[in-house]
């Protein structure tokens, strides 16, 4: 196009606006974040989790949709909300599949350590895999860049190597995310093996995820297995972002991966983004609930209480960022 021509755009999407229900769910967040804070640090974390999850719930019932929990606390009868199956929402309007974290990081914040989130992810029904069967699933996750250059069954050496030439840096200037685990003992050998480093993280790999994939990062890849929840999650935040990711379903044992193929689930099979979650029309949100890479926690200070929020939406490619100010007195 010549430099001063000016491009017909009626075909995009910002001439047709819709709701945004993302926009609405952003308070569940806020609620599950605020609300954990008297625990945040205080050694225990069932205590916070629950705080988060009636925050959340009591959110939700007020946002007109028709939501099903695909991806929530567990089975119903160990759950006592935001289980498997529940439906959300005021059951009125668009049908939607719900996962929802109300803490992703628990031990994190019942430690009072960095990086936990209160998330939400929704996708039109029946667009999110179920793999609830596996509790692990291997992914890897890298900015646009990495689209046609990473691939999961390749060493992690000649993924780095392919990816840092597409982002024209050197090998020595790459920064791969991993959970801190045992099970990745040779992952991270690998890693640091290339002259890459390694950025540990001792939970939450939704936000290394997603942090790894933003055109600002610090880090350049998200790699290793986590919860399987947590990869169908982080596809939709990904979609948004127009990121890669991978994911490969990790049985830990034979009988887990019986379950898995009982389900109707291939688990040797490399699922993109696609396979993960099959709408583009996916919703992201998260709260901080302490501070991390990709957004603040909860802060308090002089009577109100401070919330950092991301909003992610497929459909639309944008991420939002929310601040918000709370009046203490009305919360805690
Ligand atoms: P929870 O908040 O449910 O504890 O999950 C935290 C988390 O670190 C996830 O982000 C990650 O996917 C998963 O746990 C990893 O599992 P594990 O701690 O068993 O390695």
């Amino acid at each position: 196009m010549a430099e001063h021509e000016i491009r017909d755009t009626s075909d995009l999407i910002p001439l047709q606006p819709d709701r945004n229900i993302a926009l609405e769910l952003v308070r569940a967040t806020e609620a599950a974040a605020i609300r954990s804070v008297p625990f945040i640090g205080r050694g225990q974390k069932e205590l916070a989790d629950g705080a988060a999850v009636d925050a959340m719930r009591a959110f939700l019932a007020t946002v007109e949709f028709d939501g099903r929990v695909v991806i929530g606390e567990g089975e119903k009868d160990r759950a006592p909300m935001l289980f498997n199956g529940e439906s959300v929402g005021t059951g009125r309007g668009r049908a939607y599949d719900i996962a929802v974290d109300p803490i992703d990081g628990t031990s994190l914040t019942a430690a009072g350590r960095n990086n936990a989130l209160s998330v939400i992810a929704m996708a039109p029904r029946g667009a999110m895999l179920d793999a609830s069967s596996v509790f692990y699933m291997d992914k890897i996750v890298t900015g646009p860049a990495g689209h046609g250059v990473v691939d999961i069954r390749k060493p992690i050496g000649e993924n780095i190597r392919a990816l840092a030439a597409a982002l024209g840096k050197p090998v020595e200037e790459m920064v791969v995310s991993v959970l801190d685990r045992p099970r990745h003992e040779q992952l991270i050998a690998d890693i640091r093996e290339t002259g890459a480093g390694t950025r540990l993280m001792s939970d939450g790999d939704v936000a290394g995820g997603i942090n790894a994939a933003r055109h600002d990062a610090r880090t350049d890849m998200c790699v290793g297995i986590g919860g399987s929840p947590e990869g169908i999650v982080t596809a939709c935040a990904i979609k948004a972002l127009g990121g890669f990711i991978q994911g490969r379903l990790a049985p830990l044992d034979d009988d887990e991966r019986q379950r898995a193929i009982d389900a109707g689930l291939d688990v040797d099979a490399v699922l993109s983004a696609d396979e993960l979650v099959t709408s583009d029309d996916t919703i992201f949100v998260a709260t901080g609930v302490t501070d991390g890479a990709l957004v603040e926690g909860v802060h308090r200070r002089g009577g109100y209480l401070f919330t950092e929020s991301v909003v992610l939406r497929g459909h639309s490619g944008t991420l939002r960022r929310i601040s918000s100010e709370h009046l203490e007195s009305k919360w805690l």
